[in-house]
């Protein structure tokens, strides 16, 4: 061997040496929390690393530590499961709207017009949400927020962020999980792009897409070379309280040693709020950070409590969200997308425009009756606004700017994917805005919206099987109806030529996608029920199904025994929150052949796992409960959050499935109807003392 290929040979080994070790050191420092060496000692192993690189470029390999700088994940996050679900905010716009939530809030405590109220108004910071579980002032794991109840395990990348103290100070409570934002400055996401442009990588969107791409990495080291930020806002649970007041727990928070933001501010009024809301507006564009609203919070802990949850959001908080950004650019087409329901939605084919730093060239169009209200024809001008992360929309049209021959838009009346008609249904007198296709599943448009709806993240969450795959395998006839996806893996296997053999898949990927799909098999009611697509059953309405029936089997027994007028039929009707429109379509899904033999193939790869009895201890957890008369110390829907909190059911009337009646002063026929059917009654401070019970 000469003595150059000696050296060769040696740097090789060197360099491969290098890797290994700055991987072993990565792992004590950013897993483990326990460095073995200096900054400085780990520095120069990187120095060296580089330097050797630099010397012999075809050393670099994908395996290189520099070449993993940007990679996408390749395999999956461990789940973390929210012990405090990780809700999201309702949205106001403006004036009138903040002063409704004030109204409401006070309406819902039962609150005088003149009684004080404190609220926090706080900047909303545009990045994404993240929970920190600290146990004896240790942080022991770090999740993103995901659907809301399981998020992803994030530890390793959130330990890289400087930021974020490992260790709390001043005596903690054992268990304090603690919510905020991660984000990125608007600078270190300009100089982050300017990287990656060098590097001929892909652009990031905005600050909120880089610091969401830079946390949701496999490999920490990659996050550690972000600069991310971080502000607490709020908290999952908690072992001890360490303070009664949003306020004063910011501060607590501020205390052991978190970054919070130091622009919330205690109101008193929504005419405070507003002040401050266009203080920050005004600040917005110097502050080094995106903002995209600002944040109220009723301040006093307690009456949050009582005020609880409505769907995914809280009662006690509200985003007041800024105005939207605006453009104008030019409509090259119209195109009518079909739906999951066969609606004809119209989708504007746009020039492509800078709105808010984000390029638009789609964006929605309603249904034909907005493009004829708004005279919107092919060739327009058309003025159009961005507002967070909603599809964006078109305003209206620079008439000055109109072609000479542009001509009103006429909107299909057949389905332009199966020509069947389209129709729009009249009902009670007044037709839909919406055209349906009428080809049902025949229709290979709504076949597929079903499916993609199917493995949607909220539904069966099937991963490695999103939009993208189902268009590709519904297009080969791989999977055509849900009970396809479970029989995928064993068709694969008799198959001549495999899916892992095909262009953009792999052993591995194939593996992976036929794992999401096993542990699929077994999946709660109300993500079934949700990922029916029944019309009108979304995941609220889903989830008040399956509490109500518990199982699938009673559902779809009250379902097929739902003709109009019939006892099925009002008892899901009566359900809190569904309703005549609800029942009838739930019938309707029961009532088509092709649905309950779809409903049977695919049950027999899949079993529906039962409602857990909601907050086993709850005394009412599964019951049905009726309030009646006037209460004193409850407002009514106070009275009713607190029942479905315990996981009970709130009927609005008496029937012989009415387990218990709590009545106020001034009742009238219902306790009388419920005397007759000796159905168990309590009055209102009963009722209290049953709450109380069930929180201890
Ligand atoms: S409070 C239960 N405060 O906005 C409500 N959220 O649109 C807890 N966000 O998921 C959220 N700044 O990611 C809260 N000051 C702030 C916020 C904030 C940003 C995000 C958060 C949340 C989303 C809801």
């Amino acid at each position: 061997m000469s003595k150059t290929a000696g050296d060769l040979a040696a740097a090789r080994a060197e360099y491969a040496r290098l890797g290994a070790e700055i991987a072993h050191h990565d792992a004590l420092y950013y897993r483990e929390d326990a460095p073995e060496i200096t900054d400085a000692a780990y520095d120069a192993l990187r120095h060296r690393y580089e330097a050797l690189e630099k010397a012999h470029p075809e050393f670099v390999s994908e395996k290189s530590l520099s070449q993993r700088v940007g990679a996408t994940p390749s395999e999956k996050f461990a789940k973390v499961r929210h012990k405090v679900p990780m809700l999201s905010l309702g949205n106001v716009f403006d004036d009138a709207e903040v002063e409704d939530f004030v109204a409401r809030v006070r309406r819902f405590l039962g609150l005088a017009a003149d009684a004080p109220l404190a609220m926090t108004a706080e900047p909303k910071i545009d990045g994404l949400s993240c929970s920190l579980r600290f146990e004896h002032g240790q942080l022991v794991q770090a999740a993103t927020r995901g659907d809301g109840y399981e998020g992803e395990d994030v530890t390793a990348n959130v330990k890289t962020i400087g930021e974020i103290p490992h260790v709390l100070k001043h005596a903690p409570p054992a268990v304090l999980e603690v919510r905020g934002e991660v984000y990125m400055t608007r600078t270190d996401f300009a100089a982050l792009n300017a990287r990656q442009a060098e590097a001929g990588k892909p652009l990031f969107a905005n600050p909120r897409n880089s610091a969401a791409g830079s946390l949701r990495q496999l490999d920490p080291s990659i996050t550690a070379s972000r600069p991310l930020h971080f502000f607490a806002y709020a908290w999952g649970e908690v072992s001890h309280m360490p303070a009664a007041t949003q306020m004063s727990m910011i501060e607590a928070f501020r205390h052991y040693g978190l970054p919070v933001n130091r622009l919330t501010v205690l109101c008193h009024s929504a005419v405070d709020l507003l002040r401050h809301y266009h203080e920050i507006e005004n600040r917005r564009a110097a502050l080094p950070y995106d903002i995209d609203g600002v944040v109220y919070k009723i301040d006093d802990l307690a009456l949050q409590d009582r005020l609880g949850f409505v769907s995914r959001a809280p009662r006690w908080a509200v985003a007041h969200k800024f105005p939207a950004e605006q453009a104008t650019t030019i409509l090259r087409d119209i195109e009518i997308q079909v739906g999951r329901t066969g609606a004809l939605t119209p989708v504007a084919r746009l020039e492509p425009v800078t709105v808010g730093g984000v390029v638009v060239s789609n964006a929605t169009l309603h249904n034909e009756d907005e493009i004829a209200r708004k005279d919107i024809r092919i060739g327009d001008t058309v003025r159009l606004q961005r507002a967070g992360d909603v599809i964006p929309q078109i305003l209206g049209v620079v008439l000055e700017k109109r072609p000479k021959h542009a001509k009103p838009y006429e909107f299909p009346h057949v389905c332009p994917v199966c020509g069947s008609a389209a129709i729009r249904e009249t009902s009670d007198g007044g037709t839909d805005v919406v055209r349906r296709c009428t080809g049902g599943l025949i229709c290979k448009a709504q076949a597929k919206e079903r499916l993609k709806h199917f493995v949607s993240r909220l539904a069966f969450d099937i991963e490695g099987l999103g939009d993208k795959q189902i268009e590709q395998f519904y297009a080969e006839g791989l999977i055509t109806k849900p009970d396809d996806i479970f029989t995928l893996a064993a068709r694969d296997a008799r198959a001549e030529t495999k899916l892992a053999d095909r262009e953009g898949y792999g052993e591995t990927s194939v593996r992976n996608l036929f794992a999401a799909i096993e542990a699929r098999r077994e999946i709660a009611l109300n993500r079934f029920i949700f990922a029916l697509g029944i019309r009108h059953v979304g995941e609220t309405n889903a989830r008040r199904l399956a509490r109500h029936f518990g199982t699938f089997e009673a559902l779809r027994e009250t379902a097929r025994a739902a003709r109009e007028g019939s006892e099925a039929r009002a008892e899901i009707d009566n359900i809190e929150g569904l309703g005549a429109v609800v029942a009838e379509a739930v019938a309707d899904f029961f009532a088509e052949k092709h649905n309950e033999d779809e409903l049977d193939a695919l049950l027999k790869y899949v079993s529906v796992v039962p409602m857990e009895a909601v907050a086993a201890s709850s005394p009412v957890a599964g019951k049905t409960v009726v309030f009646t008369g006037s209460l004193e110390r409850l407002t009514r829907d106070e009275a009713k959050a607190q029942a479905e909190r315990l996981g009970a059911k709130v009927a609005a009337s008496v029937s012989k499935n009415t387990d218990l009646v709590v009545a106020g002063p001034g009742a009238g026929s219902k306790l009388a109807k419920a005397k007759e059917l000796g159905i168990e009654t309590i009055d209102e401070d009963a009722w209290l003392k049953l709450v109380a019970k069930a929180r201890d």
